[in-house]
């Protein structure tokens, strides 16, 4: 099987996880997106869709699911997304699609993380994936400084094909950080976390996935944490 038939075999497995009557969280990328399309097949199951993107949204919006504001949904029983890097105890690295910021909020209100990914993504140790952070555009050098200081080398992401800063769905930026081995990414959470000017990072460590449904070539295998 190549990569997207084992994105495809982990988002059908995911639909077995989906609550009828209830409103699914759903994340951003191309794994996620595999997700919306089996969603699609079951959506008079389903009440509707938080969407961690607009590009998301837009999605499940052209499939004919509902996509409800957060502010009105008080909580969510399963939040299914991709990641970057997962480890052996669920915890991940996300934000490749620049979606970290809503997806860790739609994660935080959710019951049940259902991690979805290829069998690339499992790694000993997270950090070869270059870390996402989203930043306020004033801070951007401030935070670079502060995350070279922790052993990085932190790059501003740019519009494909330009020097221009790409701009998140919420007007942040986005520093790319390279060269961190993660041993205690629940620490380096928080420390990055109380860094001002930081909006979010891609360490999905202190809330991190409850399941993973891992696509290798011999099948989709079920990890839990
Ligand atoms: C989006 O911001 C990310 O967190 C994605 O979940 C992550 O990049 C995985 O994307 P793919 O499913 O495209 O690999």
């Amino acid at each position: 099987m190549n990569q997207d038939e084992l994105k495809k075999a982990v988002a059908q497995a995911a639909i077995a996880y989906v609550v009828d009557g209830e409103v699914i969280g759903v994340g951003t990328g191309s794994t996620a997106n595999f997700f919306i399309d089996e969603l699609a097949k079951i959506k008079d199951r389903i009440k509707g869709a938080v969407a961690s993107s607009e590009a998301t949204a837009a999605r499940l919006r052209g499939h004919g699911i509902e996509v409800f504001d957060m502010n009105d949904v008080p909580s969510i029983s399963v939040y299914v997304d991709g990641a970057d890097e997962i480890n052996a105890a669920g915890a991940m690295i996300k934000g490749g699609g620049a979606a970290l910021t809503r997806e860790k909020i739609v994660a935080s209100v959710s019951a049940k993380f259902v991690c979805i990914a290829d069998g690339s993504k499992l790694v000993d140790v997270l950090g070869a994936f270059p870390l996402p952070v989203e930043v306020l555009p004033m801070a951007r050098n401030a935070v670079m400084r502060k995350l070279a200081s922790l052993g990085g080398q932190p790059k501003l992401r740019v519009k494909p094909g330009t020097t221009d800063a790409f701009i998140t769905d919420n007007g942040g930026e986005i520093i790319d950080v390279a060269g961190l081995s993660i041993t205690d990414p629940v620490a380096l959470e928080s420390e990055i976390n109380q860094v001002p000017g930081v909006v979010a990072v891609g360490l999905f460590a202190q809330r991190g996935a409850n399941v993973c449904l891992l696509g290798t070539a011999e099948g989709v295998k079920t990890l839990t944490f």
